[in-house]
């Protein structure tokens, strides 16, 4: 059997043990998830993000930001506030954070103080400012001093009041098409005048970090039945859809392109076959199948 074979095969059997999200928070309790090679990324993600967003004429001073698909550890939303923003609320599907996790990242982000004043073009006071503040108690009286906000499960109720910014990072990429049409229209509605939507997206095969033998856009072979005997395991999920299939959703929805930028795997693009592939991939350019990675900005 193969890694990513190996690896699938556990992670259906854990999906049919009862109980994940409790099991998952017990298991988070005793050992919480720390900062990893990830949280690099993000951090170069998001300085993407905020570098977009201002060449845009976007204002993140002052601003009340939506990040949905948190995930366990607010470094992004904590690059926001660094970089101005006066809230984030945070989101997600279930209650990931852990006061710990919210501890690791903020040790995570003052050990980059003046990277982080560099990178976001404000002084090191602004980075003391966001992080040094007391630190203990319950996740929410840590959360409220650093000018966070958690809202579970994302939706029309839970979400109180308008917005000015909205972003994701390596989420839209585990949200099922349907699904996405619905955070999208959220969205859109609470956004107000000028408010700007900026995503980035992790388009290609999740399964490469278990195993790199396998090919960055390997996913698209299979038939939609096939892929989704992969994904038992929510937590395998990506709904695979390509760069344009997320700007046509974004229009469809009523928001108007600002800019983006792509990675496009040039390796993958040199062997690609799109008539080899699934119909409903056979339509799509080389280019497009092979975009590995998103950054698209969009006004509502
Ligand atoms: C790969 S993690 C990314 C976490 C974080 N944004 C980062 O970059 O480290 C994906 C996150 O998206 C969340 N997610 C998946 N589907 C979602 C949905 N429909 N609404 C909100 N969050 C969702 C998951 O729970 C998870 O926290």
């Amino acid at each position: 059997m193969l890694k990513w074979q190996i690896r699938i095969a556990a992670n259906s059997l854990k999906a049919c043990v009862p109980f994940q999200a409790k099991l998952r928070r017990l298991k988070h309790s005793i050992k919480p998830p720390v900062p990893g090679r990830h949280h690099e990324l993000v951090l170069d993600g998001i300085f993407e993000q905020v570098s977009m967003i201002r060449q845009a004429g976007g204002r993140i001073e002052g601003a009340r930001v939506l990040e949905i698909g948190s995930g366990w550890i607010p470094v992004a939303p904590l690059i926001y506030r660094i970089a101005g923003a006066r809230e984030v609320v945070l989101s997600d599907q279930h209650r990931l954070l852990h006061p710990r996790s919210v501890q690791a990242a903020v040790a995570f982000l003052r050990k980059r103080t003046s990277r982080l004043a560099r990178e976001l073009d404000v002084d090191e006071a602004r980075v003391s400012e966001v992080l040094d503040v007391p630190m203990s108690g319950r996740l929410s009286s840590m959360l409220e001093a650093l000018g966070l906000r958690y809202v579970v499960p994302l939706n029309g109720e839970t979400l109180k009041g308008e917005i000015d910014i909205a972003y994701t990072h390596t989420v839209l990429e585990h949200i099922p098409p349907e699904a996405l049409t619905e955070v999208f229209a959220l969205v859109r509605t609470r956004l107000g005048k000028g408010g700007v939507f900026c995503n980035g997206i992790d388009n290609s095969d999740h399964r490469r970090s278990y195993d790199e033998g396998l090919s960055t856009v390997d996913f698209l072979s299979y038939s939609d039945f096939a892929w989704d005997m992969q994904c038992i395991n929510p937590q395998d999920y990506t709904n695979r859809l390509r760069h344009s299939d997320y700007i046509c959703l974004l229009t469809e929805t009523g928001f108007k392109l600002l800019n983006t930028q792509v990675h496009i795997a040039k390796d993958a693009m040199a062997k690609i076959e799109p008539q080899k592939l699934p119909q409903r991939f056979r339509n799509k350019t080389a280019e497009d199948l092979c975009t590995t990675w998103s950054l698209i900005l969009a006004r509502a």
